[in-house]
């Protein structure tokens, strides 16, 4: 009999939207239980290969040498070993929880960088045209665990917050944002209609502890519920 695959949960949300605070706490929290194996990994990254393009891909002055073409080609040349690893790692019986996947491709790279709706339409198709030959259906996150913010709110956070290390990719216009977001929705909308997979929303407005309390019971139920399926 083929034994069934462990749960992978990608966890998304704009930059100011909590994510990195509540990967640390269920890291931590998660790390330490004796009841299940769980491999935290992130994006871009996750395997030697992924972390070297990582550094390519977040130096600002290496990416404005890169068109969009290149640079999703870049993102997704590294989720290509990441898929294969979180496949290895789901084989062993851990679960996976990636910080960041491929809703941030569409949110990014597609939505939020490009410059016209005739580049992020040819863009756009391009981007599904590598998912689908990336990540094989069963290779696709089981749930996606999305933090979502609006985006003057996800701008003004950011903005306030300059303890966060800069990346090329912050500090944009509101406009950059309310991209962003476009890409988000879009993104969970074409999986939602595919039904491929579970989809969990949390307002991240509310407070750090009920963020971490809310996505902890989420992936905790999801976890049980896939052993029963
Ligand atoms: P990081 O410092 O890890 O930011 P965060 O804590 O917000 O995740 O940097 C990751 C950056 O990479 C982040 O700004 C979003 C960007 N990114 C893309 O542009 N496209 C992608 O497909 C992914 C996975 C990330």
């Amino acid at each position: 009999m083929e034994t069934k695959l462990t749960p992978f949960i990608a966890i998304e949300g704009m930059d100011g939207s909590g994510k990195t605070t509540l990967v640390r706490r269920l890291r931590e929290a998660f790390l330490s239980s004796s009841d299940h194996r769980y491999q935290f990994t992130r994006e871009p990254g996750g395997t030697p290969a992924g972390e070297t393009i990582r550094n390519v891909l977040l130096d600002g002055s290496m990416s404005a040498k890169a068109d969009g073409t290149t640079q999703l080609l870049g993102f997704f040349y590294a989720r290509a070993h990441h898929v294969k690893a979180i496949r290895a790692w789901r084989e062993e019986g851990l679960t996976v929880i990636t910080d960041r996947f491929d809703a941030s491709t569409l949110a990014y790279q597609i939505f939020a960088q490009t410059e016209s709706a005739a580049e992020r339409k040819a863009l756009g198709s391009f981007f599904w045209m590598l998912r689908e030959k990336v990540i094989a259906p069963e290779d696709a996150p089981t749930l996606y665990l999305y933090l979502d913010l609006h985006p003057e709110v996800a701008r003004a956070r950011r903005a306030a917050d300059s303890s966060q290390e800069q990346n090329h990719y912050d500090t944009r216009p509101i406009d950059f944002y309310d991209r962003q977001h476009n890409g988000y929705e879009t993104f969970l909308i074409k999986i939602a209609i595919a039904g491929t997979s579970k989809i969990h929303r949390i307002d991240a407005t509310k407070s750090p502890d009920e963020i971490y309390e809310e996505a902890r019971r989420v992936i905790l139920e999801h976890m049980v519920s896939s052993r029963d399926l």
